[in-house]
C-alpha cells in the first residue's frame, strides 16, 4: 500500500517526541541484536525506517542491509551511515535483485500491517530466495485481529512512562487522533492476523514458523514469528 510509504515518508508525527523516536530505535536495535547469533553474520532490515540506532546492530554481525522503500528516509540513511563500512541502505528493488542463499538473518519489524497481502506474500518469497538455508526470518509487529487501537494506546504510554515522556506522549495522542496517521488508519487500515493465519501465511511461503515469547519493541499486545527454511535431507 504505497499511501503507507507516502506517510512514512512525509513529516510525520508517530512519534511524540525526540526522546520517543530515539528510545523506540534503541529497543528495536537491541532486540534485533539479540536475534544475531555469529559475528560474521549477514543482517537485513526490511523497511527499517529510519533506524536510528543500526550502528548497534552492526557492531554485532559482519554486514548490516538497511532496506527502505520511502525514499526521503533512504536518503537520511545513506548519509547517517555513510561513514559506518559495516552498513549497505538499499531499496527493496536493490533487494529482490541480491543473491540467493546471501543472507543469515532477515527483519521485519512493525511493516506486515502496511501491506496487501498480496505484497506480504511477494515480500515473502524474496525473504525465502535470499535467506541462506539455516537463515532465519523474524518477523515483528503483527497485529492480532482482536486486538484494538486501545492497546496501542496503552502500549506507547506504558513505554513513555517507563522512558520519561508521559506528558509528551498524552499531547502526542491528541495531535495523533486528529493527524494524517489516524486518517490513513481509518480510511486504508492496517492488515492484522491471527497466529495461525500468519504461521499458515509463511508455511504456504514455504517457512515454519514459531511465535517468539516476546514481541520486538514496547507493545507487548503484538505478535513476533521466527522463521526458518525446512530441513531437507538428502
Ligand atoms: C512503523 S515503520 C517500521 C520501521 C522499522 N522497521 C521499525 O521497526 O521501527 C513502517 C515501515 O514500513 C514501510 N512501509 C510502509 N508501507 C509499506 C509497504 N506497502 N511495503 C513495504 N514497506 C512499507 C515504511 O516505509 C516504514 O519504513
Amino acid at each position: 500500500m504505497d499511501e503507507w510509504i507516502d506517510y512514512y515518508d512525509s513529516t510525520h508525527t508517530i512519534y511524540v517526541s525526540k526522546l520517543h523516536r530515539d528510545r523506540h530505535f534503541a529497543v528495536i536495535a537491541r532486540d534485533i541484536a539479540g536475534y544475531i547469533t555469529s559475528p560474521d553474520a549477514v543482517v537485513l532490515d526490511y523497511a527499517c525506517g529510519e533506524a536510528l540506532s543500526a550502528g548497534r546492530v552492526a557492531d554485532a554481525c559482519a554486514l548490516l542491509y538497511l532496506a527502505e522503500p520511502a525514499p526521503g528516509v533512504r536518503g537520511r540513511l545513506i548519509a547517517r551511515f555513510a561513514p559506518n563500512t559495516k552498513i549497505r541502505v538499499r531499496s527493496l528493488e536493490d533487494v529482490r535483485k541480491m543473491a540467493e542463499n546471501s543472507v543469515d538473518l532477515v527483519v521485519m519489524n512493525s511493516v506486515a500491517q502496511y501491506m496487501t497481502p498480496d505484497e506480504l506474500d511477494t515480500a515473502f518469497a524474496t525473504i525465502k530466495r535470499i535467506l541462506k538455508p539455516s537463515g532465519r526470518f523474524v518477523l515483528g509487529d503483527i497485529l492480532r485481529p482482536e486486538v484494538g487501537m486501545f492497546r496501542d494506546v496503552l502500549a506507547l504510554l506504558q513505554f513513555a512512562a517507563r522512558n520519561g515522556f508521559l506528558k509528551d506522549a498524552l499531547i502526542g495522542l491528541i495531535s495523533t487522533a486528529l493527524s494524517d496517521y489516524r486518517e490513513l488508519r481509518t480510511r486504508v487500515g492496517l492488515q492484522r492476523y491471527s497466529e495461525d493465519e500468519i504461521k499458515e501465511r509463511l508455511a504456504k511461503s514455504g517457512f515454519s514458523a514459531s511465535r517468539a515469547l516476546h514481541n520486538i519493541g514496547h507493545n507487548p499486545w503484538r505478535m513476533t514469528f521466527v522463521a526458518r527454511q525446512p530441513i531437507t535431507t538428502t
